[in-house]
């Protein structure tokens, strides 16, 4: 027969083996062999044709083994013949016999995804120490569909008594040196039991021995459908390798190569059974089980039509443009599982079948909500489903180039020009053309499966003029449509881009498990130093912030702080915790700026540069409540006080008489996610965020702006005659309580009384609302002001005063309190008295008042008298 040589190109799928006498069986089974590729050496591949299939049998050279070989030697195998399609990797195992699956000797495993595992699983990933625990990460890639159909037809047939496994087997009867017969026999010690001496166990002793029922002729060779576990270290010991496949979730073999494949490279695994993979190991059933394993792989590749084999794309294309995933840059840290956000990526992001449009989103939020660290886990697992990964880091535009340019040095050499490959080596040259070409290499059609992650684009081009690092993004998103691209940004409006994706804060058990991750126990786990409710306070004060969560777990685990010592701390010392330490003590590198203080101060500063009034309002906010902040709180003040309306003004321009400039100002803050979506009862912004917005300010704005709260607040109560009183009281109220720390901590008095009415009219809203002991406080608190206002002697004519003390006397009726009630009434009246003169006709409701407490007694004299 004359021998044909074929092109290259001729050749779609690769088969891999280990062994020489791997090849060898390899060898047996074409059915035609062709002479050598021109250019290929003929020692490292045999050319041939199995089926309708031409075949590269590729072997690793002699002496080398493991992953690592196995995966250089299909990557070359893949440069020389760039159509292959897919590989199989073909050759002989220890098998892994269990009561679920009887492995024997010259059995075959075909690796098939189950469960979580994709078929391969490698078990040697973390460490490998003596009786160390393994630690697997993930799973390899699963066998490409054409391969998986093929094995669940050949199981199909095997079922229907029509599978070709002898046949092909028996091509090996005329070659002894594969025979059963010389492989002897089959014994399987119990696992515990280790050799005793001899090539074939002459010296171990049956009584270990365990016992099997023989099997029927016609099923002498069964081949079994599972995981494969891939190694470096060969395993020789039965209770290793019972203990390794019970953590692995159930193996039926253990190998050598497979893992260094399986990422790379669409791939299906099968081992003949040679030995158990225990101490007993010998080398007598390699020929047999080889053949068994190259039968068996006949089999499934006669199963696959030539026609579906091409149609799958060629691997060499697709690795042409692959670029191994790098850490470098990646801010990786401890991640703590967020399911509903990893999802989204994972739908928005990952390639699918059919199409290659091309795929952005964009995760916005506020900073510390750990976008950054959603963005760098998603890459690190998702890595094997794209061809290439690229890390940018986006916080300013020349860093955006700058990884543009790193990334380029490890484009494969003769994809871009070489003086942008070298250019991070500092070899000069211009940054922008190194850009360009990334762009244009990003955008050649076959070179479609890349991930491109922009992190950190919060400069917003919009202010080019005054920030010389903002930029466009969309300049340096490649315009081919194909890629997926992931933006993370604090920039609303880049969500214009493509797809949107708000990350929030995170729920209570993520919060724990955050918390946990850094602080090295749980909260609650503890109950000698952590109660329950203390934890809780002080989650409910970091409200789901991801960021804020870890620098109070990282600081009480250094320090050694308590929670309620820490809660303390951050009520009062908040910027003193929350500034960045020596970086010993705030490992928090995977956030960007690394600390609750300074992580928003840019994007506060870029609001301020272009909205002041919008800036001042957060600062504002840090004195009203957390949540429901409306227009109609700021313009009722405007309305009711020039005094008002004219520092209200000074602090948040045109926004309490205009509608308008209020919403532009929360836009602002929005788009900069400083502020969260609003309800009906109006717009809020994050706890964290609300308590460094107070932090932030220096003394002479936390004085005028408390002060400005305090009368917005208290001229916003509404009139018991106003549409919408009850529902605009109860909006009001947890303002209130903010400002009533304010209203402590003031000098009050020293500033116009009009701060003094509206404190008093805060003590109706209490008293409204049935909280006595406040409303007692704030009147209490008008008082004391009035007096320091106006002097001891004129409060007892001082209108405002006045009104006060029939306040208060009446909350005290109200309480039953009747000697106090009296004494504030009567004080009251005495003083109008002065003021209006007796017979003034609303002082007839005060005297009634009177009465009531003391019936008996000449109210007015006896008034008089007090009050004198
Ligand atoms: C096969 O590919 C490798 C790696 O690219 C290359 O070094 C080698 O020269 C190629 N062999 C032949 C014979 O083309
Ligand atoms: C934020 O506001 C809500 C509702 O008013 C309040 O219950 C909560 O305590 C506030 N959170 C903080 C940390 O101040
Ligand atoms: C945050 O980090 C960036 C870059 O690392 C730096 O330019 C910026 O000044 C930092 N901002 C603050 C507020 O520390």
């Amino acid at each position: 027969m004359t021998r044909r040589r074929l092109g290259a190109a001729a050749y779609t799928v690769v088969w891999i083996c280990a062994l020489p006498v791997e090849l060898a069986a390899a060898q047996v089974m074409l059915d035609e062999e062709h002479l050598p590729h021109d250019d290929v050496s003929s020692t490292q591949y045999t050319l041939g044709r199995i089926g309708s299939h031409n075949v590269v049998l590729a072997c690793l050279p002699a002496g080398q083994m493991g992953i690592g070989a196995a995966a250089f030697n299909a990557g070359q195998a893949m440069s020389n013949f760039t159509s292959i399609r897919f590989g199989l990797m073909v050759g002989i195992g220890g098998g892994a016999p269990s009561a679920e699956a009887d492995v024997r000797l010259g059995d075959v495993v075909v690796s098939q995804p189950v469960r979580q595992h994709s078929g391969v699983v490698q078990y040697d990933f973390g460490k490998t120490g003596q009786g160390g625990q393994m630690t697997r990460t993930g799973s390899l890639n699963a066998p490409p569909k054409v391969l998986l159909h093929a094995v669940a037809q050949l199981r199909a047939h095997h079922y229907q008594g029509r599978d070709r496994l002898a046949t092909h087997l028996s091509t090996f009867d005329q070659r002894p040196y594969f025979s059963r017969e010389k492989a002897g026999p089959d014994v399987l010690f119990e696992a515990t039991y280790h050799h005793d001496g001899g090539a074939t166990c002459e010296r171990c002793s049956k009584d270990h021995v365990i016992h099997r029922t023989a099997r029927r002729a016609d099923e002498e060779v069964t081949i079994h459908y599972g995981t494969i576990a891939s190694g470096n270290q060969v395993i020789k010991d039965g209770a290793t390798r019972d203990r390794l496949s019970e953590e692995l979730g159930g193996v039926l073999c253990f190998e050598m190569e497979a893992a260094g494949l399986m990422n790379d490279f669409p791939c299906l695994v099968m081992r003949g059974i040679c030995d158990y993979a225990d101490s007993h190991k010998n080398k007598a059933w390699q020929p047999y089980a080889a053949a068994t394993a190259a039968a068996c792989a006949k089999v499934i590749l006669s199963l696959i039509p030539a026609a579906e084999v091409v149609k799958t794309a060629a691997v060499g294309e697709a690795c042409k443009y692959r670029v191994p995933f790098n850490l470098k840059g990646v801010p990786v840290g401890k991640f703590t599982e967020r399911l509903r956000d990893t999802q989204a990526l994972e739908r928005a992001l990952l390639p699918h079948e059919g199409t290659k449009e091309r795929r952005l989103l964009v995760a916005y939020g506020l900073g510390g909500m750990g976008k950054t660290q959603l963005a760098a886990n998603f890459a690190r697992r998702q890595q094997h489903s794209f061809s290439s990964v690229l890390w940018l880091d986006g916080s300013s535009e020349s860093s955006l180039k700058l990884s543009f340019a790193a990334f380029a040095s490890r484009i494969p050499a003769g994809q871009i020009a070489e003086a942008s490959r070298l250019y991070a080596a500092g070899q000069g040259g211009d940054v922008g053309v190194v850009v360009r070409d990334v762009l244009g290499w990003l955008s050649i059609a076959d070179n479609s499966d890349w991930l491109l992650i922009v992190d950190n684009v919060d400069r917003d081009d919009q202010r080019r003029e005054e920030d010389a690092e903002a930029y466009d993004i969309g300049e340096y998103v490649p315009e081919a449509d194909h890629g997926s691209v992931l933006i993370t940004t604090r920039l609303w409006h880049l969500g214009q881009l493509g797809e949107r994706w708000e990350v929030r804060k995170v729920d209570k058990g993520q919060a724990q498990a955050i918390f946990k991750t850094w602080y090295g126990r749980g909260v609650g786990d503890d109950a000698n130093t952590i109660t329950g409710q203390e934890g809780d306070e002080l989650l409910g004060l970091l409200d789901g912030l991801p960021l804020a969560l870890a620098q109070a777990a990282a600081y009480m685990s250094e320090t050694g702080t308590s929670f309620s010592t820490y809660t303390r701390l951050y009520r009062e010392q908040w910027r003193e915790l929350m500034e960045p330490h020596d970086g010993r003590r705030m490992p928090l590198r995977s956030y960007a700026n690394g600390s609750v203080a300074t992580t928003w101060t840019i994007s506060y500063m870029a609001v301020k540069a272009r909205n002041k009034a919008a800036a001042n309002l957060l600062l504002l906010w840090a004195h009203l409540g957390n949540k429901s902040l409306w227009y109609g709180l700021l313009a009722a003040a405007s309305q009711k006080s020039a005094v008002a309306a004219e520092r209200t003004a000074a602090w948040l321009g045109e926004m309490a008489r205009s509608e308008v400039e209020f919403f532009n100002a929360i836009g602002m803050l929005r788009s900069y996610s400083l502020v969260e979506a609003g309800d009906q009862t109006g717009h809020s912004t994050h706890p964290v965020v609300h308590q460094w917005a107070l932090h932030m300010q220096d003394d002479r704005q936390r004085t005028a702006l408390s002060w400005l709260a305090v009368v917005l607040v208290g001229l916003a109560v509404p009139m018991d005659t106003e549409k919408k009183y009850r529902e605009t009281q109860a909006r009001l109220l947890p303002h209130a309580e903010r400002c009533e720390k304010s209203i402590e901590g003031a000098a009050l008095g020293a500033e116009h009384t009009s701060t003094l009415n509206t404190v008093n009219n805060l003590g109706l809203l209490y008293s409204d609302q049935g909280k006595l002991d406040e409303a007692e406080k704030m009147y209490m608190q008008a008082l004391e002001g009035y007096e320091k206002a106006v002097g001891q002697e004129a409060i007892s004519t001082f209108r405002p005063a006045l009104n006060a003390m029939w306040d208060l006397g009446s909350l005290f009726d109200r309480q039953r309190r009747v000697e106090d009630a009296i004494l504030l009434y009567a004080k009251a009246l005495a003083g109008y008295q002065q003021v209006v003169g007796d017979d003034h006709a609303s002082l007839q409701a005060l005297r009634d008042a009177l009465a009531a407490l003391a019936p008996k007694e000449d109210v007015t004299r006896a008034g008089t008298e007090r009050v004198s």
